[in-house]
């Protein structure tokens, strides 16, 4: 279920409405977990935008391929409004925000209707300022002192970061027995070539990457190969969802 932000800056500027606004979401997003924020689709697409327009236009042709759980990454001044265009204008994606990397990043990014967060790292602040705002986190993971850290503060959905430089997935299937209970978003260098071979292990639920957003087909506004590339996505097999 979408909550609608705000429609205009003036409604932002009212405080009760901005309130009345945010404690719907809160209460929407208190049912939005990590695990379902995995369990969607195969792949989250790992987004960079840098204009609204482009933001909604992007984001409606991803949810016609059948990609709703959206990662926009904090990398250029203009990721926020791009979440919030996102957050008002189409209700039927679920717009996240990647690339965390402070408290105040998670709240920068909730004030923008981002639904959950990605961080490329794990810090207890962080985990502490998503928790408190009832933002999913997927943290970034590398180590198995990361896996151990994130675990003490309740979180076992994971990104693997970065999937194949740190280890691919032969990585993976060592970590299984030691952290059986732990399901991973293997991040970095996954393609749709090698993206199978990620899915196909027990404890991925689902793959992150950019190759569903070509910085080409953004630019020159090819929104129906942007489609083309998520419905191929969306028939990606997953060994740990059936
Ligand atoms: C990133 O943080 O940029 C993601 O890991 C995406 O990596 P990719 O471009 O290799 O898919």
């Amino acid at each position: 279920m979408a909550v609608t932000p705000p429609a205009t800056d003036a409604d932002r500027s009212d405080a009760g409405g901005r309130q009345a606004w945010m404690d719907a979401r809160a209460a929407v997003d208190k049912q939005l977990t990590a695990r379902q924020v995995m369990q969607d689709a195969p792949v989250i697409p790992v987004i960079v935008l840098s204009d609204t327009t482009q933001a909604v236009l992007l984001a409606k042709a991803l949810v016609a391929g059948g990609i709703r759980m959206l990662e926009v990454t904090l990398r250029t001044p203009q990721a926020l409004a791009c979440i919030e265009a996102i957050a008002r204008q189409v209700p039927d994606a679920v717009v996240g925000a990647g690339t965390l990397r402070s408290a105040a990043d998670a709240q920068a990014c909730s004030m923008a209707g981002a639904r959950f967060a990605v961080s490329p790292g794990y810090t207890q602040a962080l985990g502490q300022a998503c928790s408190d705002l009832g933002l999913p986190l997927l943290p970034g993971v590398a180590t198995g002192s990361e896996i151990m850290m994130a675990q003490e503060a309740g979180l076992s959905e994971l990104k693997f970061f970065p999937a194949m430089q740190a280890g691919g997935p032969a990585m993976l299937k060592a970590w299984s027995g030691p952290f059986g209970d732990v399901r991973f978003c293997p991040t970095g260098g996954v393609s749709a070539a090698n993206a199978a071979d990620f899915l196909a292990l027990p404890n991925v639920v689902c793959v992150g990457g950019s190759w569903l957003t070509p910085a080409d087909a953004v630019e020159q506004g090819d929104w129906s190969r942007i489609t083309a590339l998520a419905l191929d996505a969306c028939k990606l097999v997953r060994r740990a969802v059936r």
